[in-house]
Order: C-alpha cells, then sequence, then structure tokens
C-alpha cells in the first residue's frame, strides 16, 4: 500500500555550505528546511491514489546520525558536504540535543532518492557514534528500519498516502449511483485532506437527510447497548450525550468528541480523507491518535455500511477511547507497530481487527461487547453474543493469525478477560517482534523515542525511580 509519489527536489546549494560565515535561519534545532509546501489539489496518479504533489516521503530515507565530536555546526556542515559530494538532495535536516550522547548532538536528514546515497550512508556510518537508516523503502536493505512518525505532528506526512479518494465508490456501494452522495463525499475527503496537525476539526453542517440516516442508527443502537455494550461503553455514552451533544437528531462533531477525549485519556481525533496502510493507521495509536471518517453511510441502506463511517466511529470507537485502560491497550498495539517488519504489521492489525473492531469481553460472568465493529452494527452486536459463533480466548499469538472476512458477520470473535489483561498479552507479544531497539512514548513532547543506549535506559531508570518516590510518598500518606 505504498504510494508512488512524484518527486520534487530542491537542490542543496539552497542551504548553508561550509565555509559561509552564518547559518541560515532554517538550521536551528527542530526546524525544517527546504520544506516543499505542497500546492492544495489532490492529484490523481497512476494506479488510482491521490497525492501531495512534490511531496515525496514515501521514497525518501532518514538518516539518524550522531558524530562523534561535540562541534554541532562544524560537523553539521561537514556532513552537508558530503551529500552536496554525491549528489544526494535533502528534503528535511533537524539537528538535536542527543539522548544518547552526553554533550553531543544528533541529526536526522531526509534524502531525496537518486545520487550516490549507499557512498554517503558507507561514510557516514563509519564516521559516527550512532547510525540508524529509516525508510519506507525498508524492503530495499535488511539493515533498514521501515519508516515510521517520530513527532506527532509526523502524521501529516502520510495522512494523504491513501488508497480512495472522495467520490471514488465501488460499483456495489448504495451510493455509486447517486451524483449527489458522491459530491458529498468528495466534501468530506477534502475537510481531511487538507487538515493539519493541531488545527481543530472542521465542523460539518450536516443536511436533513444524514441526521435521519444518523438518528436511524442511533436509535436502533442504543437501544441494544445497556444489554450488549460492555460496562466502559455504557459509562462513557451518557458523557457523551452530555458533553458532545450525542443526540438522535444531531450529528456529533468530531473536534468535540476529540476534545472530550483528549480531557479523559489523552486520545485525539484525525479526520483522514481515505484509507490507510495498517502500518500508518496503527502508526497513529502509539500518539494515541484515531483516524477518524466525518462522512456518512448513504441513506438508502441506514443499517448497513460497506464501510467505516462516521456512526461507526463516534458510536462503536470514540466511546472506549475515554477509557484509560483501553487507551492504553490500543497505544500499545501502536507503539508494537512503530518500525515492526511487514509480516508483524499484518499480526498487529489482526489484533486490533479482533479487539478493538470485533472484541468481546468477559464482565461479571457475562460476555458483552467492546470492538467498534460490534457496537455499531444493528446485526452482529446481537449475533456475536448469540451463542451461534465460535468465541476463542484472546490470545496475540493465535489472534494474530486469525483469517477474517471485512464484508460479513465474524465467524469467531476472541474473549477478553479484560482491557489490563489484554494490553499485557500484547506487550509480551510486543517483545517477541523483531527490532532492534525500543520505542517509547514521550507524552510532554508528543514524540516518540528510540531507546537504543544504555543512557537512555539510564535516564529512564532515574525517571522511574521519581514516579516510586512520589508513589511511596503517597503510600504513606495513606497509612496515617
Ligand atoms: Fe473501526
Amino acid at each position: 500500500m505504498y504510494v508512488q509519489r512524484t518527486p520534487q527536489i530542491e537542490k542543496l546549494d539552497q542551504i548553508k555550505m561550509p565555509g559561509q560565515t552564518k547559518m541560515p535561519d532554517q538550521i536551528e534545532k527542530g526546524k525544517y528546511i527546504l520544506d516543499n509546501t505542497p500546492p492544495d489539489t489532490p492529484k490523481l496518479i497512476r494506479g488510482g491514489n491521490y497525492i501531495r504533489e512534490g511531496w515525496d516521503s514515501a521514497k525518501s530515507i532518514c538518516l539518524i546520525f550522531c558524530p562523534n565530536e561535540e562541534d554541532e555546526i562544524g560537523s553539521l556542515g561537514r556532513y552537508l558536504q558530503l551529500f552536496t559530494e554525491h549528489k544526494v538532495n535533502l528534503l528535511h535536516i533537524e539537528s538535536r540535543s542527543s539522548l544518547r550522547q552526553p554533550n553531543g548532538y544528533e541529526f536526522m536528514v531526509e534524502c531525496a532518492p537518486g545520487g550516490n546515497i549507499t557512498f554517503v550512508i558507507e561514510s557516514l556510518r563509519s564516521q559516527c557514534s550512532y547510525f540508524s537508516i529509516i525508510s519506507r523503502n525498508h524492503r530495499d536493505n535488511i539493515d533498514t528500519v521501515p519508516w515510521f512518525p517520530r513527532r506527532i505532528r509526523d502524521l501529516d506526512k502520510f495522512a494523504n498516502q491513501i488508497l480512495s479518494y472522495g467520490a471514488e465508490l465501488d460499483s456495489d456501494h448504495p451510493g455509486f449511483t447517486d451524483p449527489v452522495y458522491r459530491k458529498r463525499r468528495k466534501y468530506f475527503a477534502d475537510i481531511a485532506y487538507h487538515y493539519k496537525h493541531g488545527q481543530p476539526i472542521p465542523r460539518v453542517e450536516y443536511t436533513p437527510e444524514e441526521v435521519a440516516t444518523w438518528g436511524m442508527v442511533f436509535r436502533n443502537l442504543t437501544k441494544l447497548y445497556p444489554k450488549y455494550a460492555c460496562r466502559e461503553h455504557n459509562h462513557v455514552f451518557p458523557l457523551l450525550i452530555e458533553n458532545c451533544g450525542y443526540r438522535e437528531d444531531n450529528i456529533p462533531q468530531l473536534e468535540d468528541i476529540s476534545n472530550f477525549l483528549k480531557d479523559s485519556t489523552g486520545f485525539t481525533l484525525r479526520p483522514v480523507a481515505g484509507l490507510l496502510s495498517s502500518r500508518d493507521f496503527l502508526a497513529g495509536l502509539a500518539f494515541r491518535v484515531f483516524h477518524s471518517t466525518q462522512y456518512i453511510r448513504h441513506s438508502s441502506k441506514p443499517l448497513y455500511t460497506p464501510e467505516p463511517d462516521v456512526c461507526h466511529e463516534v458510536l462503536g470507537h470514540a466511546p472506549l477511547f475515554a477509557d484509560p485502560a483501553f487507551a492504553q491497550f490500543s497505544q500499545t498495539i501502536g507503539l508494537a507497530s512503530l518500525g515492526a517488519p511487514d509480516d508483524y504489521i499484518e499480526k498487529l492489525a489482526t489484533c486490533f481487527w479482533f479487539t478493538v473492531e470485533y472484541g468481546i469481553c468477559q464482565q461479571n460472568g457475562e460476555l458483552k461487547a467492546y470492538g467498534a465493529g460490534l457496537l455499531s452494527s444493528f446485526g452482529e452486536l446481537e449475533y456475536c453474543l448469540s451463542g451461534k459463533p465460535e468465541l476463542q480466548p484472546f490470545d496475540p499469538p493465535k489472534t494474530a493469525l486469525q483469517k477474517y472476512p471485512i464484508t460479513e458477520y465474524q465467524p469467531v470473535y476472541f474473549v477478553a478477560e479484560n482491557f489490563e489483561d489484554a494490553k499485557e498479552k500484547m506487550i509480551k507479544f510486543a517483545q517477541t517482534i523483531p527490532r532492534k531497539f525500543g520505542v517509547r512514548y514521550d507524552a510532554y513532547t508528543q514524540s516518540i523515542s528510540i531507546i537504543d543506549s544504555k543512557q537512555q535506559v539510564e535516564t529512564l531508570t532515574n525517571n522511574l525511580n521519581q514516579e516510586v518516590q512520589i508513589l511511596m510518598d503517597a503510600l504513606k500518606k495513606l497509612q496515617h
């Protein structure tokens, strides 16, 4: 699901080279340079994918390296010269204080395809105390880590690497022959297409027809929740009614739900213009970001949708993301996916399918649904707990191998004992993923740390000790 993109490469000589007296403003820590601001219009390319013209992160290679010496400016200039000499164009440069080497600096350089990149890589590798390659074309090189976002705003980089866009519907889609519906779908896709991290999600004025469709879904499903939905869903739902405008005659706005979730667990929603690859979708969860559709299903079949729609997202997914244990469980899957090999991405996506989408759990000796695919499906919610389908205990190594249909009821469901237990099992499963580093989400900076040095482990241990001190102090106070 990797999208071909049109390269538009700036020349390296536009940035500061050794010999110049002053570094340009752009090469400050953490700032972008050579940022190819893409034009606004999505462009259809070969294979039916829509892309942002001029943005080539799909084929670029990121190099992260830490020079041996401590002189940042001098060393950066010298390394940049290496790229020039070997005709490797750069799309983006960042520098920051190294987490691995005291007083050292670390550089992240995104290289456009072309030039003698192999020589640059070998040369850098021999000169640096730390060196790592991250690329979407990771299959080409066994040493390369599959690309993943390291900061929350990096999610902008793949938000539009999608397989379908706007009015493009399959011929068996209920809205296929409806030009008004197709126009509307394009409207929603355009909103998502232009969305950037940090912006409020645009509010949508839904049409009376759309509200009527929602109303039918809302009315039918809310009748079933008390009996079939898990405790967490039923606990949060009244809060969504109170805070986010969940009503039969009102389709709640993603922005309101996102703000509510942020206050509850730090989860946020992000509109998405089409289908993301499993790797990209799961990566969002590592940042507690859930990619959500905003359009609604076609009015001719209000109780059926061949794809996720706003009913599925806000009735099925949103309530659970407000639960701390479930939020942690979801993030665990996301973190496990970062830099994982392709076969493990498929396994994690399957685990996601049988939990977040179609999960059933034990509660007080009864079985309840917590998967969004169940909580947003009038028919399957009753069916999954009818005793007819096969039920198996949730066990990631086994669950990950289960094949599943995507357009009909599931023949088998997996039962979690509870979210904490499911999370522990996922963490154990994640430890079996072949990956040369650990990952950790830093909620203060909303970024991912790649943990692959003793220095980082020591820093983490110290932080943990501080947490334990706070815990011990609180315990003492409780005992008095
Ligand atoms: Fe879903």
